[in-house]
C-alpha cells in the first residue's frame, strides 16, 4: 500500500467516526454559540469532531500539519504532509435540524492536492478521491456530467456569513445564474455541493469567501471526477478558498462569462 493510499484510509476512517457523532446528535439538545457575526454559529459538535479527527492524527500522524476549522491543529509549513479539515460543514443547517451536513478532509503532500474525503452521515455516503486515482462514491467510480447547456443545468452556491452587511453579496450573479440556468440550489455545505458536482448531481457551484477547509477536499473530488475548478480570471483556484468556480467543465466557460465579483482573489 502507498503512503497516499494509508493517508485516504485514515482520512476516511476519522471522516466516517467524526460522521457517527453527527448523526447521533443529530436533532438532539446540544449548545450552540457564535463567532464573529450573530449569524456564524457554531455547535459543540463542531468542537467534538474537530476534537476526534485532531485526536486521530496526534497519535497516527504526529509530523503532518493540520489546519482545522475550530483551531485546534498545529499548522507546520514545513511539514511534508498537510491536513485541512471541516469537521462539520454545514454548521447553520445542523443546528436547524435541517439535515445536510459532512465532515470534510482534505490532504495535500508538498503544498498539492492529495487526497480529499466527504463523509455525509445521514446518507452514509463517503466520498472520496486520490491525486490520479479518479473519485469515488461508497466506492464507485464517479464523474461529471455531460450536460451542455446552461438553461438544461443545475447548479448551486452559497453566501458567505457577511451577507448582511457587506455589498460584495453574491446576489447579483444568484440572480443571473436563477434566470439562466434550470435552477439554483442554496443548500448550506460547500463540500456536498462540490461532491455533488463531482457525481454528476449538479452542473456547477460557486461561491466566494468560503474558507480552506471548505474546498480542500471537494476540489480534488471534482477535478478527479473530470470536471474543472477555476477562480474567477479562469486560473487555478486559491487555496484559500476566496473563490471557487467548479463545474463539469463543458459549462465554465459560459457560467464564467457571467459571474462578477467586486473584490480581488486574495493570494494562496
Ligand atoms: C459554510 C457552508 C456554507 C457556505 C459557507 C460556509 P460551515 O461552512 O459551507 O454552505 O455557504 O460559506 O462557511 O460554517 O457550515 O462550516
Ligand atoms: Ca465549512
Ligand atoms: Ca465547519
Amino acid at each position: 500500500m502507498t503512503e497516499t493510499e494509508t493517508v485516504a484510509d485514515l482520512a476516511e476512517r476519522l471522516a466516517r467516526e467524526a460522521g457517527a457523532i453527527q448523526r447521533e446528535r443529530f436533532e438532539t439538545e446540544i449548545r450552540i454559540s457564535t463567532k464573529g457575526t450573530p449569524t456564524n454559529l457554531v455547535t459543540e459538535v463542531d468542537h467534538q469532531c474537530e476534537a476526534l479527527i485532531v485526536g486521530g492524527l496526534e497519535q497516527e500522524r504526529p509530523n503532518d500539519s493540520v489546519l482545522a476549522e475550530e483551531g485546534s491543529g498545529q499548522d507546520d509549513p514545513s511539514a511534508e504532509w498537510r491536513w485541512v479539515i471541516d469537521p462539520l460543514d454545514g454548521t447553520t443547517n445542523y443546528a436547524h435540524g435541517y439535515p445536510r451536513f459532512c465532515v470534510s478532509i482534505g490532504v495535500e503532500r508538498g503544498g498539492v492536492r492529495e487526497v480529499g474525503v466527504v463523509y455525509d452521515p445521514l446518507l452514509d455516503e463517503c466520498y472520496r478521491a486520490v491525486r490520479g486515482g479518479g473519485a469515488s462514491l461508497n466506492g464507485r467510480r464517479i464523474q461529471v456530467s455531460s450536460e451542455d447547456r446552461l438553461e438544461h443545468s443545475l447548479a448551486a452556491t452559497g453566501f458567505a456569513y457577511d451577507v448582511h452587511k457587506s455589498p460584495d453579496d453574491n446576489l447579483a450573479n444568484f440572480g443571473r445564474m436563477i434566470k439562466s440556468t434550470r435552477a439554483v440550489r442554496r443548500d448550506g455545505s460547500a463540500a456536498l455541493d462540490l461532491c455533488y458536482v463531482a457525481a454528476g448531481r449538479l452542473d456547477a457551484f460557486w461561491e466566494f469567501k468560503l474558507n480552506a477547509w471548505d474546498i480542500a477536499a471537494g476540489l480534488l473530488l471534482v477535478e478527479e471526477a473530470g470536471g474543472r475548478c477555476t477562480n474567477m480570471a479562469g486560473d487555478p483556484p486559491p487555496r484559500s478558498g476566496a473563490e471557487t468556480i467548479a463545474s463539469n467543465g463543458v459549462l465554465h466557460d459560459a457560467i464564467l462569462a457571467l459571474l462578477e465579483t467586486q473584490r480581488p482573489a486574495s493570494a494562496e
